[in-house]
């Protein structure tokens, strides 16, 4: 089975191609190299031990893409790429709705003309926007706030009218909570260009002195602290939910969409406290004010995807974060050392 995926040098991508490869799948990367480094794919190699091929590609280039698939017999896509700044979106809408989207309409025409009709997408948890409701469910509400929430919800929606008009079509549509943590082994983890906007990535560099101090953005929330409660899932148990959610694609035709987190949320001050335990460093930090867009609490029912895909996080809070750290003590500038 030949599996190709669109961002695949990225962070979630190339984590998904390790778990991927191990599984005896064949895999084509497909990514442009505008927030990741064909480093990365060189990691996965020497972590999984098996070749992949990779063509630096933008999905924007029809006539390149489409040679990828004239060469290649592939079974089913993942589709990561896409722009994911909420701050970014908000100063430059258009670029996201062009990269995004446009290059998801590219990306599935030529799935059609070639009868690839299998497809992962990469969604995420602000398609829900602000929710009420805690823990949430697939049927919350979709109601987005920002501009690259709006290109996930508007890419969902296209799907949904493509699996609607021709019901050969199977696709699973992956709502990520907060992605965080990186291999074991150190070779490969988050490398965001330029100053995080995450929380752990901006953590991890003031851990390893690239940083000065942290900023936690709000410590009125009605929270147990006061500071914000997000769901971090293991980039490593993320990448295995796209394994079983690529079973599910290829075994059934469809469209249904699962949440990928843990169920449990933890705040910016357990998360800090946590990562010092596993890291014996200290983070020096400031209470400041709240961030336009951030929502007090936000955690996920992951159910529907431990009964209909047989996907369960299993890391913890501490692999998260000893996890991120050996990236990121072992790589201070990450794929640029
Ligand atoms: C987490 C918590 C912040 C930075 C975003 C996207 C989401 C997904 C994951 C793509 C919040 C606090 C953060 C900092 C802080 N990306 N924080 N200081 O905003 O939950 O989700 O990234 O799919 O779509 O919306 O993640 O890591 O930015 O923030 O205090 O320097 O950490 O207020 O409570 P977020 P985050």
């Amino acid at each position: 089975m030949s599996i190709l995926l669109t961002g695949g040098a990225g962070f979630i991508g190339s984590h998904t191609c390790v778990e991927l490869l191990d599984e005896g799948y064949d895999i084509i990367v497909v990514d442009n190299l505008s927030n990741s480094s064909a480093k990365s794919l060189e990691h996965v190699h020497q972590i999984a031990g098996k070749p992949l091929k990779f063509y630096h590609v933008d999905l924007l280039d029809r006539e390149r893409l489409e040679n990828v698939f004239a060469e290649n017999k592939i079974d089913a896509v993942i589709h990561f790429a896409g722009f994911k700044s909420v701050s970014e979106s908000v100063k430059h809408p258009l670029s996201y709705y062009h990269n995004n989207i446009t290059g998801t309409l590219v990306l599935t025409e030529i799935m059609q003309n070639h009868q690839v009709k299998k497809m992962v997408f990469s969604s995420s948890a602000t398609v829900y926007g602000y929710s009420e409701r805690m823990p949430i469910k697939e049927d919350e509400p979709l109601k987005a706030t920002n501009p690259y929430g709006r290109t996930k919800l508007m890419i969902e929606e296209l799907l949904r009218d493509l699996a609607a008009s021709d019901p050969s079509w199977s696709i699973t549509l992956l709502r990520y909570f907060n992605p965080t943590g990186a291999h074991p082994s150190g070779l490969i983890g988050e490398d965001p260009k330029g100053i995080p906007t995450n929380i752990m990535p901006y953590i991890t560099q003031v851990a390893v002195g690239k940083l000065q101090k942290l900023s936690i953005f709000g410590s009125d929330y009605p929270t147990v602290d006061g500071t914000g409660i997000r769901d971090y899932i293991h980039v490593v148990d993320l990448a295995k939910g796209h394994v079983k959610a690529l079973k599910n694609v290829l075994a059934s035709p469809g469209i249904t969409a699962y949440n990928l987190g843990t169920g449990k949320g933890y705040s910016v001050l357990e998360l800090v406290r946590a990562f010092e335990k596993a890291s014996g460093k200290k983070v020096p930090y400031q209470l400041v004010g709240r961030r336009h867009g951030d929502v007090a609490v936000s955690y996920a029912d992951p159910q529907r995807a431990m009964q209909e895909l047989d996907w369960k996080a299993e890391k913890s809070l501490d692999d998260i974060c000893a996890d991120a750290w050996r990236w990121q003590s072992c790589n201070p500038r990450g794929y640029s050392n």
